[in-house]
């Protein structure tokens, strides 16, 4: 049996080994999940979500477990730009493993400077935008709610950066196939779906909400069937690249993310319950791709919608 091709290019220097990357948020830098395993066997290492300046996040409590999946109200706390350069980099550049760097802001001013910054920085192959956040100056909307602020955005980033721009996508709006076309328009090399969607949990004896931040993001296999519809449609609503997330625990969720139209995956809550997890689902697809002898790439979008 030859071997089969499990490579993915998406686009403007994005070329990865596999279509395996973490999910931004659940990996943190990098460092802690090293001591596992050799994460350069990744296609990609998402790391977490990076402002201009350092962030504290919400109040305690920040996560809360719920059916089939976790809430989380972390509140965009990171180390900042500069602190990431200096002293999270060099590690992820010894690594070896390529990295793709979760950019966040509250203005598009602060996300232009983010990745005018980060544009400049060896080593960061691509930079996912996270417009899950909220505009301060349009009351606090979140970008990717809004075709024309979610576009306004990209068009700007794509001015101040020749890096790969992938654009995540937020599931808590109306049409997600048009903002996905939005941010296409706008310049965008490919989006990465689905983000969390907003949730929140009571205690029914404070009759407070459990987490800090009062409304969270879910995530986990609870998830799974919106991202798996929402990453369907999405593919057949553009022509750039579709990175799948959402609930992703095993090799063969993997599979139908890459059947509905995703070209790479990523995988997240999964890694709370076992580090290992995306070297897990990593093997397992790969498995499955050599058995069959099929590459990865003849089987994004192989959706078969005929019943007969
Ligand atoms: C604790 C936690 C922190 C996260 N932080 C970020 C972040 O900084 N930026 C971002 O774009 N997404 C963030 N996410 C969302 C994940 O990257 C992912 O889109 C979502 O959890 C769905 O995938 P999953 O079900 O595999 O976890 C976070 C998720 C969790 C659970």
């Amino acid at each position: 049996m030859s071997s089969v091709d499990i490579s993915v290019d998406l686009g403007r220097g994005l070329r990865l080994p596999n279509p395996v990357m973490t999910a931004s948020g659940t990996f943190g830098y990098g460092e802690e999940a090293s001591g596992y395993f050799d994460i350069s066997r990744l296609g990609a290492v998402v790391v977490k979500g990076i402002s201009a300046e350092p962030r504290q996040g919400n109040p305690p409590p920040r996560v809360v477990e719920t059916p089939s999946g976790m809430l989380n109200s972390i509140g965009l706390q990171n180390v900042g730009m500069e602190i990431f350069i200096s002293d999270k980099m060099p590690f992820l550049r010894d690594t070896g493993a390529r990295v793709v760097v979760n950019v966040l802001g509250s203005s598009v001013e602060e996300y232009a400077r983010v990745c005018e910054r980060l544009d400049r920085v060896d080593g960061v192959l691509a930079l996912e935008v996270n417009i899950s956040c909220p505009n301060v100056k349009e009351g606090g909307v979140q970008f990717g709610m809004k075709e024309s602020l979610a576009a306004g955005l990209v068009k700007v980033l794509r001015e101040v950066t020749d890096k790969h721009l992938m654009v995540k996508l937020s599931p808590n709006c109306g049409d997600i196939a048009g903002i996905a076309r939005a941010v296409e328009e706008a310049g965008a090399d490919s989006v990465s779906l689905i983000n969390t969607i907003t949730g929140m949990e009571i205690d029914i004896r404070t009759r407070r909400p459990v987490l800090g931040g009062v409304v969270g993001g879910l995530s986990g296999p609870a998830i799974r069937p919106v991202a798996l519809r929402m990453v369907h449609e999405v593919f057949r609503a553009v022509k750039i690249p579709v990175v799948g997330l959402g609930g992703i625990m095993e090799g063969e969720h993997a599979l139908q993310f890459l059947i509905a139209g995703a070209s790479a995956v990523q995988i997240g809550t999964a890694t709370f319950t076992d580090p290992l997890a995306p070297l897990r689902v990593l093997e397992s697809l790969s498995e499955y791709l050599q058995e069959k002898q099929i590459s990865a790439r003849e089987l994004v979008g192989s959706l078969c919608l005929d019943r007969n």
